[in-house]
């Protein structure tokens, strides 16, 4: 199994971390633009194995995609974060020109592979990749839900005061600080409704603070968070690598589910050997589906900027 990891800024560098210490693949190319950049990450990271206990050979790579050749799965975080007061559309105009390229590159030497977008605007980066390389729409999957439920899961258990382990929830929707859809009324602790623990006003609250939970960080460190996105996307890649048949909210090209077409979305997918095996039809109240058709409108409206 062999894992690409274009980017070896923060986020892709803890992905490259967490996919060595999870030690399901036998390699994990990083690649970076910065010359001797993912060489050194990587040469950092292999010095953990010992520490560690992973037996994955992470080596890295100054922009030269043949050593990317026959990757099964490669996740692009290439492009840059945004800063304090910044929203993720306002990156498209630098990111969608690297993430087309990397995308074009990635396909060259991995004909076969699984392409995880990471990089923001996610949901049209994603977009933009099934535009450039022509993959099967199953072959292309945008991480944001994973990312953004495990935002929700950790308000939850904070406001209810368990533990994280206890919670089950889901984000659906454009990964966007106002087009997030946490699906409040389907989470639970321990398979009972949160709405026996928390108050109405509570769980709304819970809901803004997701939907921002990006944002809270980006003012907290001055730049996007890497530690929770590396560790969303390690979790997506595992699952290809050991066709896990494990559910996700991913962004996936939409052609009719929903009643959605033409972009790339949070729905739940199951996730495996094949990247998004099947798109998950879950009954959505009528504030549900009206809140998931108001955020692809936003999506679109995003995908209209690109070229
Ligand atoms: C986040 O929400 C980087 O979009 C990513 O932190």
């Amino acid at each position: 199994m062999k894992v690409t990891v274009v980017g070896a800024g923060a986020v892709g560098a803890s992905c490259a971390e967490y996919i060595a210490i999870k030690d399901f693949a036998d390699e994990v190319v990083l690649i970076d633009i910065k010359e001797g950049f993912a060489e050194g990450k990587a040469m950092d990271l292999m010095q953990c194995a010992s520490l560690n206990g992973f037996d994955s050979k992470i080596t890295g790579t100054t922009n030269d995609y043949s050593k990317t050749a026959g990757s099964d799965v490669a996740v692009i975080t290439s492009g840059i974060p945004r800063k304090p007061g910044m929203t993720r559309e306002e990156l498209i105009g630098i990111n969608a020109g690297i993430v087309k390229s990397v995308s074009e590159n990635l396909i060259k030497y991995s004909p076969n592979v699984v392409l995880i977008v990471v990089s923001n605007p996610m949901d049209t980066m994603a977009y933009l990749a099934h535009k450039a390389t022509g993959l099967p729409k199953n072959r292309i999957i945008g991480m944001g839900g994973a990312l953004d439920s495990a935002r929700f899961k950790f308000r939850l258990a904070e406001a209810i005061g368990c533990p994280i382990s206890d919670i089950d929830g889901m984000v659906v929707g454009g990964h966007s600080d106002v087009g997030m859809v946490p699906l409040i009324g389907a989470a639970t602790r321990n398979s009972i409704k949160v709405s026996e623990f928390l108050s109405e006003e509570r769980m709304q609250q819970v809901v803004e603070d997701t939907k921002v939970g990006g944002a809270t960080l980006t003012k907290l460190l001055g730049t996007s968070a890497w530690y929770a996105p590396g560790a969303a996307v390690s979790e997506m890649v595992k699952a290809v690598a050991l066709d896990s048949k494990k559910m996700f909210p991913c962004s996936a090209l939409l052609d009719g589910e929903y009643g959605l077409n033409n972009l790339s979305i949070g729905v739940p997918c199951i996730i495996g050997k094949n990247g998004i095996e099947k798109i998950v039809e879950v009954k959505l109240s009528e504030a549900e589906m009206t809140k998931l058709h108001t955020s692809a409108e936003g999506v679109k409206k995003t995908n209209a900027l690109l070229d």
